[in-house]
């Protein structure tokens, strides 16, 4: 047992807690102190004061707590919070709001040492233990400096369409308070983990789930031989599969394989370490060049490896090089990208008698909805999602990633589930940016006006469609970028290969063609 005083009151505590995080959010009800990465410390937005210090509570052991002072949000002087929450209210210093209760904390670490005296390139240079995906840092920054020499901002209002105002549900995003599915609590609440595939391309030839069934407080694991309904879900084609059963080939590295659950997430996890696999591991085709020229089918149970051409054509391209007086021929790469938003994707889903309520932070509730009673093989009128507005997406929770298996695990059990992916398994699930291989050549008169384009595109778009045949036809829509030619011939091709799937993500292919487009200018 650890014994520490939290925000002014004695409290002891298990020792089987990884950190004092897990201590604060899993027994102790703390949930201002947000989980975006733990155990690796890189987000910061779990930050508490331990004494006087700001500390990331993912990289606090409890026996490093023992004896301690810990004051976390909850803790903070009513009227304190307030001002607090006013002037990041007040400066726009929050859009998702994870990011902020951790901010905040160091905010007061930073101001009750340094009072008027704080700078604001100190407060920068503290803020490099924080990562916000949304705001940026100068709103931030703004209102630290209001709070540091006592100025406070009123929040205003929205006074309608055009004029400026608050965030809706600032204060309490600032705070903590709003939850996002992780802090929710429900009775008799089970807790998902998922097991994921140790290779990208390998036949599943056996799951020996045998050993977490017999671990104390595992309740169930669940492999794609459970699922009731469909196996596959997808945006626009159904070609994504829940699970991978036995007998099936894993397409990438975040193809899930099981579902364990128990009665708390750490165990849950623990659990899925003890699920055996038996592979036959491939050679994953992650070269788009080589896949789309292969005869060998990249992704199981799909034939060939060209998810998509977008192309069009208008004037002779040809005739128009022919007669420039200048042409440049370029090949552009641009590489994959990770939306890295704060909170990592969770779900929460309840049995309502005959159907159920499932709480999602995904970016299209309605297909959510239809796709998990399709898995569930029921009418989608006994589904219902409630979009708990989330942590951040930019695009990376357009497709389902735990929605499904969640759903499945309460249906079956007739009993609450709550799944969150750790950072690493959200990381190897959801889609990124496209990279994209873009070959342009572009022909201008002796006066520098562009005559004609020929571009040609090759997206790797991992194994799933999501919405990559989409990304590309925008990327070839956008080819030209802002300049007006007499003379174009756009093809953009969308490569199924073994690498992360991509999707969407801002600017939707658009920005991949303006590299290439403004280089070869
Ligand atoms: Fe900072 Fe969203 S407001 S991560």
């Amino acid at each position: 047992m650890t014994a520490f005083e939290l925000n002014g009151q004695e409290v002891v505590v298990s020792e089987d807690h990884e950190h004092l995080l897990g201590a604060l959010r899993d027994e102790l009800g703390v949930i201002s102190a947000k989980d975006g990465c733990a155990p690796s410390g890189q987000c910061g937005a779990c930050t508490v004061l331990v004494g006087d210090k700001a500390r990331v509570a993912c990289q606090t052991s409890l026996e490093r707590t023992n004896g301690e002072k810990v004051t976390t949000l909850e803790g903070f002087d009513d009227a304190e919070l307030q001002r607090y929450c006013d002037s990041f209210a007040a400066h726009g210093a929050l859009q998702c709001g994870f990011c902020i209760p951790g901010i905040l904390v160091r905010a007061k670490a930073l101001i009750e040492k340094k009072g008027e005296a704080l700078t604001r390139d100190e407060s920068a240079r503290h803020l490099g233990a924080h990562l916000c995906r949304c705001t940026g840092y100068i709103k931030i920054l703004d209102a630290i400096q209001d709070l540091a020499t006592g100025v406070i901002p009123e929040p205003q209002a929205p006074k309608g369409v055009g004029s400026g105002g608050t965030k809706y549900e600032a204060a309490a995003l600032a705070a903590g308070t709003r939850p996002f599915i992780d802090d929710m609590e429900v009775d008799g609440l089970l807790h998902g983990a998922l097991k994921l595939s140790d290779h990208a391309r390998a036949d599943i030839l056996k799951i020996k789930t045998e050993a977490a069934l017999a671990m104390d407080g595992v309740v169930a694991v669940f492999t794609a031989a459970d699922i009731p309904g469909e196996l596959k879900v997808g945006l626009i084609h159904k070609d994504w599969p829940v699970m991978i059963p036995e007998g099936g080939r894993t397409s990438y590295l975040g193809d899930v394989l099981a579902v364990v659950v128990a009665v708390d997430r750490a165990t849950a996890i623990e659990a899925t370490a003890s699920i055996e696999i038996d592979y036959q591991v491939y050679e994953p085709m992650t070269d788009p060049i080589r896949v789309i020229e292969s005869d060998e089918n990249a992704v199981w149970g799909l034939d060939g490896n060209t998810l998509s051409t977008s192309s069009y054509q208008r004037g002779d391209v040809d005739l128009g090089l022919e007669s420039s007086a200048h042409v440049v021929c370029e090949t552009f790469q641009t590489q994959r990208v990770e939306h890295a938003f704060l909170e990592p994707e969770s779900t929460l889903a309840t049995p309502t008698g005959d159907g159920l309520y499932v709480y999602t932070g995904g970016q299209g509730i309605w297909d959510d909805r239809d796709d998990i009673a399709r898995v569930l093989g029921v009418d989608a009128s006994l589904i219902t999602t409630e979009l708990v507005s989330n942590g951040g997406a930019f695009g990376g929770k357009e497709d389902m990633s735990n929605q499904a298996h969640t759903a499945l695990a309460a249906w079956l059990l007739d009993k609450p589930v709550q799944i969150t992916l750790s950072r690493e398994q959200s990381l190897l699930m959801h889609p990124k940016r496209h990279p994209i291989r873009m070959t342009y050549e572009a022909g201008c008169d002796a006066n520098g006006k562009l005559i004609a384009l020929r571009a040609r595109m090759l997206g790797d778009s991992g194994p799933y469609a999501s919405v990559g045949m989409k990304v590309l036809e925008r990327a070839a829509g956008h080819a030209t970028g802002p300049y007006a030619l007499q003379a174009v011939d756009v093809e953009a091709i969308a490569a199924r290969t073994n690498n992360s799937v991509c999707g969407a993500f801002r600017g939707f292919g658009a920005n991949q063609a303006q590299f290439a487009m403004e280089g070869i200018m």
